[in-house]
């Protein structure tokens, strides 16, 4: 087995990228995986046709498809081998510090493993498996903090091209949560947050449990419910919370201000109150 690595063919122990390559940070890549027989890869012109339109999909820039099938060569060379699995991935890039938002001048990092594997004429019959049949969950579990956030990163770069700093992400006409943070509404003095649990579960934020204690202890009403896009721009006041932002003032939804613009006083009331809590160690009420 070798492995390409920015052009460069090494033993895959010696094979190593950086730790902050937005691909081990976010999942933010791409990937394909191609088959080849007598040195001809199965389908190789579908494999970089799929592969223009996944690196189009997700907005990575830098990496020709058509290279895919100069890198498989320059592998197999080295392999001598013209029977091999050739995996691709290529991801946004090395990023530093860490950023949802990917930073414009990015270079990709092309990363491929070359693995010699059985010639056509030796699958003389279909290799027998067995199977179990599981409930298809995929990107569905956002309570658990997995490192898959290719969307939420997708949703960053649109609220960016926007001049906004957080999506707020909705999903079957609720809203659900920000892509790295909770969301907040204010209707008077009811506070409103999307419960954990519907219509898919959401992140149990540290900083959503601080600021409802913060409310609660305040003598605010407050509602874990479902919220529509059109209940956060007609909001009184709007905030997110989230461990790098604490809790952050939405002055705009979609270009437009909500209220005057300004942070509201019930949203106010609650950051301080946090900041207090924050300050004095207080522990947090256990989520169910
Ligand atoms: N993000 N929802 C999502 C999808 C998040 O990624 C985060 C945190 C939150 C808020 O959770 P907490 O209050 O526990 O930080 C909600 C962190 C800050 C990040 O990805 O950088």
């Amino acid at each position: 087995m070798l492995v390409w690595i920015n052009g460069t063919i090494s033993q895959p122990e010696d094979a190593r990228i950086s730790v902050f390559d937005r691909g081990f940070m976010y999942g933010d890549s791409v990937y394909e995986a191609v088959r080849f027989f007598d040195g001809v890869g199965v389908g190789m012109d579908q494999h970089v046709q799929r592969l223009r339109r996944s690196l189009a999909y997700t907005k990575i820039t830098g990496f020709k498809p058509d290279d895919y099938r100069i890198i498989c060569r320059s592998l197999m060379e080295s392999l001598q081998t013209e029977d091999a699995m050739v995996y691709l991935q290529v991801t946004r890039g090395v990023q530093i510090p860490r950023r949802h938002c990917p930073d414009s001048n990015l270079t990709p990092s092309v990363i491929a493993v070359g693995s010699p594997a059985a010639s056509l004429e030796s699958m003389t019959q279909p290799m027998q498996i067995s199977v179990t049949v599981e409930p298809d969950l995929r990107r569905m579990h956002c309570d658990v903090k997995a490192t898959n956030l290719l969307e939420n990163v997708l949703a960053t770069m649109a609220a960016e091209q926007m001049q906004a700093q957080e999506p707020i992400l909705q999903l079957d006409g609720v809203l659900t949560e920000g892509s790295s943070s909770n969301i907040f509404v204010v209707q008077g003095t009811t506070v409103r947050t999307p419960q954990l649990n519907h219509p898919r579960p959401i992140l149990p934020g540290i900083n959503r449990q601080l600021a409802l204690d913060a409310a609660q202890a305040l003598g605010l009403r407050i509602e874990e419910t479902s919220i529509s896009a059109k209940e956060l721009r007609d909001a009184d006041e709007a905030f997110i919370t989230s461990s790098s932002r604490v809790l952050a003032s939405i002055q705009a939804v979609d270009g437009r201000s909500i209220r005057s613009g300004s942070i509201g006083a019930v949203t106010l009331q609650i950051h301080d109150e946090l900041v207090r809590r924050i300050r004095a160690g207080s522990s947090i009420t256990p989520q169910t």
